[in-house]
């Protein structure tokens, strides 16, 4: 058999990407459409968007049905096209419909199903590159070999990947129900040859649909080959319950954390680790047990996250250290060697470089002057019931235990507020705020409160 070479270039303007989300989706019941319940924080359907971006695809068309209205809008801003399948005929009815939306298109067709997001760019490369082999297949099936092949369709072909045809479970013989290699339903064929083959579908099978797998055999009935590559089981998994739904996101993570591991990540244990489909750590970061990012987190290189703390939409400096126990919500910037300890929430707010907020601490719409130090139980009282206010804290200030500071306000750099203070006015630089009564020291009287009290309860 002839070989393609697999880093032959795949030019901008000769990809079209299909991806099937018509199905209702029953078993999530659920009122979200199955292709937009996230994974690592996003859409499952957004995932496969992303990955197909290697291909710079000339033209993506989502093929919609039952909750057309919300893939639409989740696609919209991204400029992709959607096709409706008013009916949900088959596979291969559905493909057809995306026929008005690649007019003149004259390259190759990827076609992928929305419920199946974990494909890598990398497989679809070798999709599209075995389309352009030297033995121009008629179509390239994407094969697994899963576990237990239940109800898949079975790729009938020889050892060297030539398909005769794909026989679906419910149409196969006892002998191809015993065939391993199963189709994952992702295929590449060159559009002119697409639309061709998809006319000449009949629905005369078990299941009275319009299979797409059907094109391979009818293209070796007017004599062209058709190929099948495989691929791992989990990466075609697909999602059709809850359940699968957790069991595709386990393995991204486990795919995830494999990856900052190898970037130079220290985990001390993995599996209690969550990131978000965008989260982006520096080298030598630390991320010890049960931490949860959410989206939009940058750690810089250096930086430790202890344990049990929940980020999200931070950013968190070089050498920064966080935790444990420690709350950074969207905003929170925390500059190099900064300190947010346990129990301490941040939102909106900038801690400057080297600034520590150790304990018991809320910090919302702020900004923290380097090396500032914020005491226990601080909070910044940021809202009225209506509206947010900042505060400003300068660099080197020094905020006693207790303190809160009822925000617009600002605290002078090297300023002192003393524990226990309500501030409400500016502080000069340099200056003590001293917000609570004076002390009143009685000497002697807690001694003769006690004797007084004991007499009377003896009387
Ligand atoms: C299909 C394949 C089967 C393969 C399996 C892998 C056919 C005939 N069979 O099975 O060989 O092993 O996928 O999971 O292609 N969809 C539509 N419109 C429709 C029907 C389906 O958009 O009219 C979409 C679904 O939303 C889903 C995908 O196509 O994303 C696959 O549909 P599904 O019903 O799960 O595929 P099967 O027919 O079970
Ligand atoms: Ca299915």
């Amino acid at each position: 058999m002839t070989t393609h070479s697999s880093d032959q270039p795949i030019s901008g303007h000769s990809v079209a990407v299909v991806i099937l989300a018509a199905g209702k989706g029953t078993r999530m019941k659920s009122d979200l459409h199955k292709v937009l319940h996230p994974i690592a924080g996003r859409p499952m359907l957004l995932h496969l968007v992303a990955s197909t971006a290697a291909l710079r695809p000339a033209k993506t068309v989502v093929v919609t049905g039952a909750g057309r209205e919300q893939v639409e809008a989740a696609v919209a801003p991204l400029g992709i096209a959607t096709a409706l399948q008013a009916e949900q005929l088959g596979t291969g009815h559905a493909v057809a419909q995306a026929r008005a939306a690649l007019a003149g298109f004259e390259g190759d067709v990827l076609i992928l199903y929305g419920d199946v997001p974990l494909v890598t760019a990398a497989t679809m490369q070798r999709m599209i590159a075995r389309l352009r082999g030297d033995d121009s297949p008629a179509v390239v099936v994407l094969g697994f070999r899963p576990a237990n092949p239940g109800a898949y369709g079975r790729v009938i072909a020889d050892a060297a990947g030539r398909m005769d045809r794909i026989v679906e479970y419910k149409d196969a013989s006892e002998a191809e129900r015993a065939v391993t290699l199963c189709n994952s339903g992702l295929m590449a064929v060159r559009s002119a040859d697409l639309f061709a083959l998809l006319d000449r579908l009949g629905n005369d099978n078990a299941a009275g649909e319009y299979y797409l797998t059907d094109i391979v055999g009818l293209a070796g009935a007017a004599g062209r080959s058709s190929a099948v590559i495989e691929t791992g089981a989990d990466e075609v998994a697909g999602v059709n319950s809850r359940g699968e739904l957790a069991g595709v996101e386990a393995a991204w993570q486990a795919m995830r954390r494999a990856q900052a591991m190898a970037d130079g990540v220290t985990l001390i244990a993995p599996d209690t680790v969550w990131f978000a489909h965008d989260t982006v750590l520096g080298r030598d970061v630390v991320v010890e047990p049960n931490v949860v990012f959410g989206a939009g987190v940058h750690v810089a290189d250096g930086a430790t996250i202890h344990a049990f703390s929940h980020v999200e939409g931070a950013t968190i400096g070089k050498g920064a250290t966080v935790g444990p126990f420690a709350r950074l919500r969207p905003g929170a910037d925390l500059h190099a060697d900064a300190k947010v300890g346990n129990f301490v929430e941040v939102k909106k707010a900038v801690i400057g470089e080297g600034a520590k907020v150790s304990h018991l601490t809320y910090i919302g719409d702020a900004d923290i002057g380097a090396g500032a130090n914020i005491g226990a139980g601080t909070i910044t009282c940021n809202y009225d019931g209506y509206f947010k206010y900042r505060t400003v804290v300068g660099e080197g200030a020094f905020i006693g235990s207790n303190s809160a500071l009822v925000a617009p306000v600002n605290i002078g750099a090297g300023a002192i507020v003393a524990a226990g203070s309500v501030v409400t006015a500016d502080v000069e630089a340099d200056a003590l705020a001293l917000v609570r009564p004076e002390q009143i020291a009685k000497p002697g009287w807690a001694a003769r409160f006690r004797e007084r009290m004991l007499a009377r309860k003896r009387a």
